[in-house]
């Protein structure tokens, strides 16, 4: 009796701490890196300090500051903002360089502990990093899904010790009633949490909201996870589609070669840039600016016309716009080399587009629809000789048309790994 009543105790604790914890869990996984208290902080200080000469993103009076907290270490980072011009007057060598960068233009001197300026570097990493997404939501990998497997785990086992104390809460309500019959009076009981518990109504609902709560923030997540349509994340170079695609009638498979013969469309290396940029050093809307962060990526010295020797090439980070989940296996040679469809059905009218985003959902339901309604043009495309009793149907009248699901295109296992 005392046992089963201390063992009730002791889970209703447990259960207590582990709700407790899966609140906070939860909380926190909710929380997205722009509502992160250093991140704020780390806002206040670069808008009151900062803009005045810099953006994260574009040139100002100052360089953009993104990826600034990879260029140098911390300690150069502090003792530059510190005191830039002690740096350039030591003669650091990476201190002179930006310095003579921008023809001697002098930072301020900012005296701000160091943990502040770690603060704006934060800001500013997540600004570089973090796209900012319609709902405000994380995505890519900094989206919280290792979090929402620890409060389904957790959910579990809380759902489990639920279970364990009803299952002895009958036992004890049974062992209360056997003695008092045998001692004829009413033993007088103290009000323990596992009273509470006691009342069925009470763990179904509790249970009930639980499963729901997890089951809502799980598919929440999942579906910001694979996909987001329209977005449009600013990219480290402003590359204009229109002005390349559009304008001047680059063809699309010229940059993305791998669109014909692979899985991957690819993006093109700062290489094939170069290809036209060797020569044409000046865009009609940035000047030399944005072109210029091409050379700095290959290490392109402009004035003697000359790759820099032994230059640590580093490549052009671009953000990626498109990204199916892990699960599903998609290629673009079946669909533009055998299926011979346009870029633009899935894409959009890229070529008019300054700034590329995700025109179409990439939800199973887009690909599935497009599968059902989409006929396969037999004619003269060698990749369908494999089908020969739709070749003899189809001359025979039998089959008027073929569709994508007529070859198997919305089995599962096609799409699926
Ligand atoms: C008055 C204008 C001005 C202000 C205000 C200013 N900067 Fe600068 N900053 C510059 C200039 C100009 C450069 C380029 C180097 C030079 O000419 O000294 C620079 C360079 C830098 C660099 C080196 C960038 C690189 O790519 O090498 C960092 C980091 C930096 N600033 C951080 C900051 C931070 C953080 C603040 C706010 C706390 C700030 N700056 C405020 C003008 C400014
Ligand atoms: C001169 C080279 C060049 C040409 C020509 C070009 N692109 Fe691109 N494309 C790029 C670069 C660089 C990126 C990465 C930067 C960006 O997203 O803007 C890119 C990105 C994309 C993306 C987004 C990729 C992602 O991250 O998911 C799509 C879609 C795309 N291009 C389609 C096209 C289509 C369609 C055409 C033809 C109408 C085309 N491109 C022509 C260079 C090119
Ligand atoms: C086939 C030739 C070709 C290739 C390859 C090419 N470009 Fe260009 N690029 C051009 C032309 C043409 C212009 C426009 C020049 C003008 O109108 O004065 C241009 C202009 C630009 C501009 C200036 C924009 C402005 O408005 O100031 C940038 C930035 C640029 N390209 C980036 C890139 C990048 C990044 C790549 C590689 C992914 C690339 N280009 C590949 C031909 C090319
Ligand atoms: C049937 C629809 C469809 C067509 C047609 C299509 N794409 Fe894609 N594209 C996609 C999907 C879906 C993704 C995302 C792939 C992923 O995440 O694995 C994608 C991704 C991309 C990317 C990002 C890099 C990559 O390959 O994952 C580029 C660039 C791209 N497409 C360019 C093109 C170009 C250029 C063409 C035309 C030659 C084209 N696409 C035709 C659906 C399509
Ligand atoms: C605009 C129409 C369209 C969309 C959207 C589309 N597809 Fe397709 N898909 C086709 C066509 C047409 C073919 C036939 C090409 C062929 O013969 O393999 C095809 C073929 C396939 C095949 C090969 C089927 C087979 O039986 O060999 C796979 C796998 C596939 N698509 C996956 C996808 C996935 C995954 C998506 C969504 C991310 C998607 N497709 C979106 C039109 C589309
Ligand atoms: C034509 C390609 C295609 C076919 C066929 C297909 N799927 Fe999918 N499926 C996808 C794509 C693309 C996604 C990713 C959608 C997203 O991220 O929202 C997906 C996602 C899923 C998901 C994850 C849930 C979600 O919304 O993220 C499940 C489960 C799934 N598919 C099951 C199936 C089953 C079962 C079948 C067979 C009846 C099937 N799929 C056939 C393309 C396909």
């Amino acid at each position: 009796m005392k046992i089963l009543c201390n063992t009730k105790s002791r889970i209703a604790g447990l259960l207590l701490i582990l709700l407790t914890f899966l609140a906070l869990q939860t909380n926190s996984f909710a929380q997205t890196p722009r509502e992160d208290p250093v991140y704020l902080k780390g806002e206040t200080i670069f808008k009151a300090n900062c803009t005045s000469c810099h953006k994260v993103h574009d040139k100002l009076v100052g360089p953009a500051l993104a990826g600034v907290y990879d260029k140098y270490d911390s300690e150069w980072l502090y003792s530059w903002i510190k005191n830039s011009q002690a740096m350039v007057e030591a003669g650091d060598p990476d201190a002179v360089k930006i310095f003579n960068e921008y023809n001697g233009s002098v930072m301020t001197a900012f005296n701000i502990p160091n943990e502040e300026i770690d603060a704006v570097l934060q800001y500013i990493k997540v600004e570089t990093e973090v796209p900012v997404v319609a709902d405000g939501g994380p995505i890519g990998e900094n989206a919280p899904q290792e979090g929402s497997q620890m409060a389904i785990f957790l959910a579990i086992i809380a759902l489990i010790l639920l279970a364990i104390m009803f299952i002895l809460n009958r036992v004890t309500g049974t062992l209360n009633e056997l003695v008092r019959e045998k001692m004829g009076m009413l033993v007088p009981e103290k009000w323990t949490f596992g009273d509470l518990m006691k009342s069925k109504k009470v763990i179904t609902l509790a249970s009930l909201a639980l499963i729901i709560f997890v089951g809502y923030k799980t598919v929440d997540n999942a579906q910001r996870l694979g996909r987001q349509q329209n977005y449009q994340p600013a990219q480290p170079i402003k590359f204009s589609h229109e002005l390349h695609a559009g304008i001047n009638e680059i063809e699309c498979q010229y940059c993305h070669a791998g669109a014909a013969k692979g899985k991957s469309a690819m993006i093109p290396s700062a290489n094939v840039c170069m290809n036209c940029h060797k020569a044409i050093k000046e865009g009609p809307k940035y000047g030399t600016e944005e072109i210029a962060k091409i050379y700095n990526a290959i290490g392109w010295d402009v004035e003697n016309q000359a790759y820099i020797e032994g230059y640590e090439q580093k490549p052009i980070e671009w953000i990626r716009i498109h990204n199916l989940p892990d699960h599903v296996y998609f290629s673009h040679a079946q669909h533009v080399t055998a299926g011979q469809l346009e870029c633009q059905t899935c894409h959009g009218e890229v070529q008019e587009m300054e700034e590329v985003y995700q025109y179409s959902s990439l939800g199973m339901g887009w690909c599935v629809n497009c599968h059902r309604n989409t006929e396969v043009d037999f004619k003269g495309n060698d990749y369908y000789q494999i089908y020969e009793k739709f070749h003899e149907q189809m001359k025979s009248g039998e089959m008027k048309k073929v569709t994508v699901e007529d070859i198997g295109g919305v089995e599962c296992q096609k799409c699926h790994y």
